[in-house]
Parts: structure tokens; sequence; C-alpha cells
């Protein structure tokens, strides 16, 4: 069936000003992208990237992170209220950094996730397994328990999941299309059997180490509706490639 097309950059802690400039001044027929796309910047240049990108009227500005909290105590946080009063279209939750380095749990991320859904901002619900995980093969039971604990009482509207192994993110090693395609279609299953969603309408985006070179491929999978990407969403001719890749 056919779904939505996505695009999504993610600078996580990267891009100066001039790097920001740099990259909108190299971006190239943005106006032409028909796919969803979007960049999520570091928090301060949210709403400068939104004013330096007024021309491109179909562009989203999203948020790396939210809080599972309304307004209140929660020193170093982002609250959901704020991201939307800015404009923000999309937030990520649970990328492997924030589960890894800053000790997301699976329960955490599901509380942020309902938040950001509940206030009408749209989740892109990160998950994948490390490289010593699909070694051990489990793989399979890591990707579930990552949907069922991350995903409890969600709705299947206003979401998109990215699926980004571990060991793919900013290594270079991109998962094959074929891995990542059966990963997506087990994902599906998951969604289906244990959520009882409507797996076929949910959009699911690969991400890891993807760039101009790999993505035709990746976007040509059946279970693949886009990609969440890092390093090559940096500057603005590489990301533009990548967003034609997924318009077409
Ligand atoms: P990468 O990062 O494209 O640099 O591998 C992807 C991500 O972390 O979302």
């Amino acid at each position: 069936m056919a779904r939505k097309k996505y695009m999504l950059g993610n600078w996580k802690m990267n891009q100066s000003l001039e790097d920001i400039d740099n990259f909108l001044s190299t971006l190239d027929n943005a106006n032409e992208f028909s796919c969803y796309w979007g960049i999520a910047p570091q928090a301060l240049h949210i709403l400068r990237l939104m004013k330096a990108t007024k021309r491109f009227p179909n562009i989203k500005v999203g948020s790396q992170n939210c809080s599972e909290q309304d307004f209140g105590a929660f020193t170093g946080e982002i609250a959901i209220q704020t991201l939307l009063e800015s404009g923000v279209s999309f937030t990520l939750v649970g990328h492997s950094e924030r589960r890894s380095l800053y000790g997301e749990s699976d329960e955490l991320i599901n509380q942020k996730v309902l938040k950001a859904q509940s206030e009408g901002l749209l989740p892109v619900f990160c998950l994948g397994e490390t490289l010593e995980e699909r070694e051990s093969g489990k793989m399979e039971s890591v990707i579930e328990g990552q949907l069922v604990k991350g995903l409890a009482n969600v709705s299947q509207k206003n979401i998109v999941i990215a699926y980004e192994p571990v060991w793919a993110i900013g290594t270079g090693k991109t998962a094959s299309p074929d891995q990542a395609n059966g990963a997506h279609e087990f994902i599906r299953k998951v969604l289906s059997e244990k959520l009882n969603w409507d797996a076929d309408k949910v959009s699911i985006l690969y991400g890891g180490s993807v760039k101009p070179a790999n993505v035709e491929e990746l976007l040509a999978q059946d279970n693949i509706d886009g990609a969440l990407v890092g390093g090559a969403s940096l500057k603005g001719d590489s990301f533009s490639a990548l967003c034609k890749a997924a318009s077409i």
C-alpha cells in the first residue's frame, strides 16, 4: 500500500550558525520536494532555522528530544508546549544516543510518546538493536521489547517509527536493503500481533549511515517509507539528493 515518504535529518549536537547558512545556501530545489522532509537541529537553533527557511514553506523543523512533563521544575528539559509554540512539527523520541548515553528507559520513552501524541506533536519513535544483540540472536526479542514497552497504549495515528540498528549509526555500515526490509517487516508483524495496529498503514523509516549512494535501493524496499539521517543531512547538497530520492 502507498504510504507517505519521509526524509528527516537529525543534526545531533552539530552545526554552527555558519554551517546552517552554508547548508541553506546549498539546498537545491527544495520547493520541489514532495516528500515530508525536515530537520531536527540543536534546540537553540530551532527558531533560527525556521526563520531562515521561510522561503521553503514545506520544511518541517523538529526537535531531537522532548520532556514527558508539563511545565514545571525540570531543569534542562524542553516542554512539548514550548516546542509547539515555536512551530515545531515533530520530535524524535528514544534515539539510541538518548537510550545509551542518557539512560532513557522504554518506560520513559513511552511517556514521551504518549505526551507528544496527546499534545498534537508528531513523535518519531526510534528503536534498534546493538551489534552484540544481533550477533547473539536476540535482535527480534530486543525489537519486540522496545515496541511493546515503548508503544504501550499509543495510538497508531500520528506516529512515525524509525528503525535504526545501533551498529549502523554513524559507522558507515548500512544495513543491506534486505536486512533493513526484513527488520521493518518484523516490526509490522509485532505492531499487528502484539499491539493490534493496522501495521500496513504505519510509516517506518530506516536510519543508519543513509547517504545519497545507498538511499535509492533502501527506499525501493516495500517496507521502507523513508529515512532518518545523521551525517549525510549536514550538507545541503547531500540532504537535497536524499529528499529528491524520497520525492519520486
Ligand atoms: P547516521 O545517523 O546517518 O550518521 O548514521 C543516523 C541517526 O543517528 O539518526
